[in-house]
């Protein structure tokens, strides 16, 4: 379906908290919590992996929309699912040749299979797991190069919104980076439903506000 999904990115909380910025978040409106996992080779940073999303599944029943910024995906499949993620979004630039044994194995261990891809990578790209027999769920479009929090939303990736949200109507279209209340109107008018946003929502003197805002526009 497309309705929205505001999905705070728990990159820009406090890490040393994550429990109750968890919480803060889901008590401001958020639908999903964005868990970005990087392994300091995909991206020049190094975050969370599977340890994290299993001690935070203990405090929250919430949607775990993990986004692996990752070399190897495949090799994070079963212990995001042992430890409770909700969605397994990879990198097409690093799954070419192995994405259908990837796409079997998130949902044999319950987990919603996601797609993302960089800024410059082609949207024709992630046609054939979209449409394959056993097809993805979400495609996630980066907004900004990935690795880090606080970038510039890239108005050239729209391109790529609006050609998917033509071709696939109902399709989960998540966009990435540099997303707030300045940029959320050309986002939601290409398509885009569900919302991921870091510091745009934890920056907030008022983190609801920014949250409903988002939500608003994308049901317009
Ligand atoms: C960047 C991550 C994003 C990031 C978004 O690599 O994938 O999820 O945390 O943060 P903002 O909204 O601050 O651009
Ligand atoms: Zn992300």
């Amino acid at each position: 379906g497309v309705q929205p999904k505001i999905a705070p990115s728990m990159l820009s909380s406090d890490f040393a908290n994550l429990a109750s910025e968890a919480q803060r978040m889901l008590d401001c409106g958020a639908d999903w919590l964005h868990m970005d996992i990087m392994d300091g080779h995909f991206v020049p940073n190094l975050t969370i992996g599977a340890p994290v999303i299993e001690s935070l599944r203990k405090h929250t029943k919430a949607y775990l929309d993990c986004h692996l910024m990752v070399t190897n995906p495949l090799d994070y499949v079963e212990p995001l699912g042992k430890a409770g993620a909700s969605g397994f979004t990879f990198h097409v630039e690093v799954s070419k040749d192995n994405w259908q044994e990837l796409v079997e194995k998130i949902k044999s261990k319950g987990m919603k299979p996601g797609v993302a891809l960089k800024p410059g990578t082609p949207i024709e790209e992630v046609y054939p797991l979209v449409e394959g027999h056993n097809p993805v769920e979400m495609v996630l479009i980066m907004t900004v190069e990935p690795g880090f929090g606080g970038q510039k939303f890239m108005l050239e990736t729209m391109d790529k919104v609006c050609a998917l949200r033509k071709k696939y109507p109902s399709l989960d279209i998540e966009v990435d980076g540099g997303l707030g209340p300045s940029t959320i109107d050309a986002a939601a008018s290409a398509g885009a439903n569900c919302i991921v946003a870091g510091s745009s929502v934890f920056g907030a003197p008022e983190p609801a506000q920014v949250i409903k805002l988002l939500r608003k526009t994308v049901e317009e």
